[in-house]
């Protein structure tokens, strides 16, 4: 599905909306340039899923994590200054196989080969200054559960 947004609180109200729907074992790729709103959007994913604190972006220590509501975390992953996956990968692919975790991902290309097939893809493009268009793309009985009721 496409969704557009006008602002960075509307791309918040997005993201809180999408992260009250997000289930343990989920897994959010967040694809897009420098600026095009990936860690606004987590942000909102964040309220959404009942976080306390205030999210960061994780670029300079590649992952943050964050208790959520239901006994769940939310483990936030942004790869851009990493050179070569390594033990991070690994970090990852285990967090990705925790039924209580919900994975978001920024820059994942270096570590496609762990992502799960199942993955809600969220494509960010920038139309104008403060405009976003949003292509969602689900793949797998998870995702697609996720997106349908989005
Ligand atoms: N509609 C919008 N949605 C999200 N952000 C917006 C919007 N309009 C303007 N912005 C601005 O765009 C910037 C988005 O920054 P953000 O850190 O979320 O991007 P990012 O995709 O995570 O970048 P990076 O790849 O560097 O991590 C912020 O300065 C925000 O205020
Ligand atoms: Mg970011």
């Amino acid at each position: 599905m496409i969704k557009e947004v006008k602002s960075e609180k509307e791309m918040k109200i997005f993201g809180a909306r999408l992260g009250a729907l997000l289930v343990g074992g989920a897994v959010v790729e967040l694809v897009g340039d420098v600026g095009a709103g990936k860690t606004t959007l987590t942000k909102g994913i964040a309220v959404g899923l009942g976080v306390n604190e205030d999210v960061q972006s994780p670029s300079f220590t590649i992952s943050r994590v964050y208790e959520a509501r239901d006994g769940l975390n939310l483990a936030h992953y942004d790869f851009y200054r990493l050179q070569d996956a390594g033990i991070m990968a690994d970090e990852l692919n285990e967090a990705i196989h925790h039924p209580t975790s919900i994975i978001i991902i920024e820059w994942g290309s270096i570590v496609e080969g762990v992502l799960p097939i199942d993955r809600l893809t969220i494509k960010i493009e920038s139309p104008a200054e403060s405009d976003r268009r949003l292509t969602i793309m689900s793949n797998g009985p998870i995702s697609q559960s996720i997106e349908e009721k989005l």
